[in-house]
């Protein structure tokens, strides 16, 4: 077991204290840090006590601590999950070996791109999310965005330890470069295209949680088994952080129905009380879903093929032993791909395939969670069910990029697509309509019109507590 140093200024497991080098690094790093959360993190709360986690150590249960903390003083840490002895690369070519605690020398440049890119999205959906505590739907929603925004801050610390440790003083210029990129910045933006645009209503950010998160949780899932593993390690203890941030967006989305339910069985319309209509919760899952499906990459990779075969990504779970063929040599994977306006089959050598296997898990997560958003509505006697898009559905990179979609997968042609895309994915009108809906609810206890409370408080306070104090 590793030992916890909370008393440092920055709070590890990772030996901080006997290496003098790195730790002047990221003190350095540290105050850049405290500047870019007060210019680009959330407007206006950072003088509020709000009760917060705080990873304090590895350990499965008490990892974390919960208190009253002002968000400038949270003590972001660096946090490694706890080392396997003896562990051997588990897939790709150099199966049997022993993994790796440095940097191999040809493995550099892939490697430090996979951790940029990463890293990037951290603070890119801190500072997407920087208004929304202004229309917060109570106090309870307030602290859980600021409990995910504090902890995407800690996910770039992670990132950038791994930079400054392992890749010397180009790593110490990327970890610079993560604070100078913003979202949305047209002269220096975000890397990846989805962490540009801002989080505007608390629809976007429940679905922006339930579906753009678990994107991240699938990256960090293929991360968790590299063969270089002090990534291995940090991306496997940030897993334990993500499920609060996608249990936010599933239980915030099915609050969000569950409310209109109950307006549904009042015979109310929702549109006269500002609560969510469900075609509209259902346009705002289609977008957010299809736009975080567009973040796997494409299906035919020989990017993801080269990372697989060198072994600094797996599938997910590959560790569990759940795949036949550790090398992803003898296998294929059949897809169905456009041609002349017509999809055909075609196969795909299975180590190209690796970021569709992906996109099939995360699609079949989505699938348990659109479900038990049906439990409930069904459990409340309406008849609408939320439908997840197929992975054809409105995307903008991979097989299905250049064709035209129905949600249901089905091939239409671009005028049709154009005809019927009000049907499919939000309107201007929808957005305004949802933005008219936002007004900040701070009494602890009461909730937005058009949101339900959530069944249970958080570390076992009750749904009223005062989770953010407003002096
Ligand atoms: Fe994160
Ligand atoms: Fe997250």
């Amino acid at each position: 077991m590793s030992t916890v140093d909370l008393e440092a200024k920055i709070p590890n497991n990772v030996g901080l204290r006997d290496n003098k080098r790195l730790l002047r690094a990221l003190e350095k790093w540290q105050p850049a840090f405290l500047e870019w959360w007060k210019d680009m993190g959330p407007t206006d709360f950072n003088q509020n006590d709000i009760y917060l986690r705080t990873a304090v150590g590895v350990g499965k249960g008490g990892w974390a601590h919960f208190d009253y903390v002002k968000m400038p003083d949270y003590r972001w840490g660096i946090f490694l999950a706890d080392a396997h002895e003896g562990r051997k690369i588990h897939f790709g070519d150099q199966i049997g070996s022993p993994i790796w605690n440095e940097v191999p020398g040809e493995m550099r440049n892939r490697l430090r791109r996979l951790i940029v890119t990463q890293g990037d999205t951290e603070p890119a959906s801190v500072e997407q999310q920087r208004l929304l505590g202004h229309t917060a739907p109570s106090l309870y929603d307030l602290r859980s965005l600021f409990q995910v925004n504090v902890e995407e801050g800690r996910h770039l610390w992670a990132m950038v330890y791994l930079l400054h440790t392992f890749f010397g003083a180009d790593g110490r210029d990327e970890a610079e470069e993560m604070l100078q990129r913003h979202s949305g910045d047209p002269d220096t933006p975000r890397i990846l295209e989805a962490f540009n645009k801002p989080i505007e209503t608390w629809v976007d950010f429940f679905c922006f949680t339930t579906f753009t998160d678990r994107d991240g949780k699938y990256q960090l899932a293929a991360l968790a088994e590299s063969s270089f593993d002090p990534l291995a390690r940090t991306t496997q203890f940030m897993l334990t952080e993500e499920a609060y941030h996608m249990q936010t967006g599933e239980n915030g989305v099915g609050r969000i129905l569950h409310r209109t339910a109950e307006l549904a069985k009042e015979g109310t319309d929702p549109r006269s009380v500002g609560a969510i209509p469900f075609d509209m919760m259902q346009r705002y899952i289609n977008e957010w879903m299809s736009a975080s499906m567009d973040l796997f990459g494409g299906e035919d990779s020989t990017n993801a093929a080269e990372s697989f075969a060198s072994g600094l990504k797996g599938r997910y779970r590959e560790g569990d032993g759940i795949y036949k063929d550790p090398t992803a040599l003898q296998h294929s994977y059949d897809v169905d791909v456009p041609e002349d306006g017509k999809l055909v089959k075609k196969s795909i050598p299975l180590r190209r395939a690796m970021n569709a296997l992906l996109l099939d898990a995360y699609h079949q997560d989505c699938t348990r969670i659109a479900s038990r958003w049906n439990r409930d509505l069904d459990r409340l006697g309406v008849d609408f069910r939320v439908k997840l898009p197929t992975q054809r559905f409105n995307r903008n990179q991979g097989l299905y990029a250049d064709g035209y979609f129905t949600p249901e997968g089905e091939m239409v042609s671009k005028e049709e697509w154009e005809r019927r895309r009000g049907e499919w994915l939000p309107s201007q009108e929808d957005r305004d309509y949802v933005r008219s809906c936002m007004k900040a609810v701070y009494e602890p206890g009461k909730f937005a019109n058009w949101i339900a409370p959530p069944a249970q408080g958080v570390n076992d306070q009750p749904v009223d507590f005062e989770y953010v104090k407003f002096h």
